[in-house]
């Protein structure tokens, strides 16, 4: 278990299906790319499967972010999303994040993903920290800057949206061709 100031954040597992899904399954969270909406428990389940082995295979994954104060009307205890960093190959940490539009606005994304790029400098400094983003989400691309990742990579996607990497470090090309690969 991390803690920050606000926050209560534990690897995510299968027992977390029901919570991330209704954050997974909302619009609201999607609304930059609706394709990517979970419409079944089954999806979110298999999301967290393929974290869970994250954690048991490189000891560090997503999260369970959990408010540990109440935030707006959402009181103490209540879990708002995930998020955290995910080994990605190429030789890289992912760094993502998804919350409830509840507690969109208070920062919260923020105090998630220092703590995450602080989790990977200090379980594998070596693997550099990625996040990847689109243009027309600059409410993550924010985040991302607020932990200090920097703009490495902008391209169209086949479907024509532009997504931006930003990263915690400059990255070779073998990493750079590797993240534009996923999209
Ligand atoms: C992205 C997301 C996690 C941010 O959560 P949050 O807790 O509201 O984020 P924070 O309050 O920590 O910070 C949001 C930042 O975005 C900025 N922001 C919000 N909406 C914005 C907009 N439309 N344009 C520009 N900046 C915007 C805020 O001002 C803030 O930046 P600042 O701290 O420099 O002022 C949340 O909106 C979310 O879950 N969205 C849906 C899922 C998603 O898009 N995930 C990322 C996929 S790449």
């Amino acid at each position: 278990m991390t803690t920050t100031d606000r926050l209560a954040l534990a690897p995510v597992a299968a027992g977390d299906v029901d919570t991330v899904h209704a954050v997974f399954a909302d619009p609201a969270t999607w609304t930059h790319l609706p394709s990517g909406r979970h419409t079944h428990p089954d999806q979110t389940a298999q999301m967290i499967d393929h974290a869970a082995a994250g954690w048991r295979v490189h000891g560090l994954d997503s999260w369970t972010v959990r408010i540990a104060v109440p935030v707006g009307d959402v009181p103490a205890g209540t879990v708002v999303g995930i998020g955290g960093v995910s080994p990605r190959d190429p030789f890289h940490w992912n760094l993502g994040y998804r919350l409830s539009p509840a507690v969109w606005g208070h920062g919260l994304a923020t105090e998630l993903a220092g703590a995450a790029v602080q989790a990977a400098h200090e379980h594998d400094a070596d693997r550099p920290v990625v996040a990847r983003a689109l243009t027309t989400n600059p409410a993550s691309i924010a985040v991302a800057r607020r932990v200090g990742l920097r703009e490495v990579l902008r391209g169209e996607r086949p479907d024509g949206l532009v997504r931006v990497a930003l990263a915690d470090r400059e990255l070779d090309e073998a990493t750079l061709t590797g993240v534009a690969a996923l999209g």
